[in-house]
């Protein structure tokens, strides 16, 4: 009897683990026709070809005033219309909200044309040495909004690790950055170590950040009440395949931005 029930026990998980890959498979066939529409009918002149190459020696680079003015006003005002985040919090290391990829997928086309356009692409591409292209549809990282806007909000010191075969670059352009630090910045300040010293890296609004996290370690100190730092990260990748325990150690890691739920997403 008991051999029985654990039988029928295995042929229901196995039937419900099988039903939810193809729930998820048929979502990602959805997104990714649903990107191939935005490519093609948001595809905007993103001006970037006003910027010299920069040296990439210590993996970090900055390029303030990266989008025209009124390319980086109307990303703005797209982003600033999106729903609530989700919430994460991971004690003594990481605290604040976020907005997925597949959320931004399905509200704000014109953000996820602004990260899938091929100059955007190309000038990190340049900026590396490397060819890089977006990473995959189901890395909830490859597109997010970060927002820390309430006390406290921050990350640790980290290192964003590579779960893909080629080498793995982030790039952050901070949309709103706003309080009663230096320069009406809020407290929220990046701080990564290169070359051995601490350097506080600016991140005013439309400074693009664009650095190799695997090798750069990095933190953001927390805010202060009543200040606001709202930041567009995207991720790229010179191969984006991943073996399997890559792909899970991932979605591990995931977990502290979108919950339990990025186990299966
Ligand atoms: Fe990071």
């Amino acid at each position: 009897m008991l051999l029985e029930v654990g039988a029928l026990g295995s042929v229901v998980l196995a039937g419900a683990w099988g039903l939810a890959r193809l729930r998820r498979a048929r979502l990602y066939e959805t997104q990714r026709n649903r990107i191939a529409v935005i490519r093609r009918t948001h595809a905007q002149d993103l001006g970037l070809n006003r910027h010299a190459i920069p040296d990439f020696s210590t993996h970090l680079v900055r390029v303030p005033n990266f989008l025209p003015a009124a390319v980086f006003a109307r990303l703005r005002a797209d982003i600033l219309h999106l729903q609530p985040a989700e919430r994460s919090f991971v004690p003594a290391h990481k605290k604040g909200g976020t907005v997925a990829y597949e959320t931004l997928i399905g509200e704000a086309p014109s953000v996820v044309a602004y990260y899938q356009s091929p100059e955007l692409m190309d000038f990190f591409s340049a900026a590396v040495g490397a060819t890089v292209s977006p990473t995959p549809l189901d890395d909830q990282s490859s597109l997010s909004v970060l927002i820390y806007d309430r006390p406290a909000d921050r990350i640790g010191w980290h290192y964003d690790h590579d779960f893909y075969r080629g080498r793995h670059f982030t790039a952050l352009l901070p949309i709103v950055n706003e309080g009663s630090a230096e320069g009406g910045l809020s407290h929220a300040e990046l701080v990564a170590r290169l070359d051995g010293r601490e350097v506080v890296v600016n991140t005013a609004p439309n400074t693009l950040v664009l650095f190799e996290g695997a090798v750069v370690r990095h933190k953001v100190t927390p805010i202060d009440a009543g200040e606001r730092r709202i930041i567009l990260s995207m991720t790229c990748c010179t191969d984006p395949r991943a073996r399997a325990w890559q792909s899970v150690a991932r979605r591990f890691k995931d977990t502290a931005y979108y919950g339990v739920r990025a186990l299966w997403t």
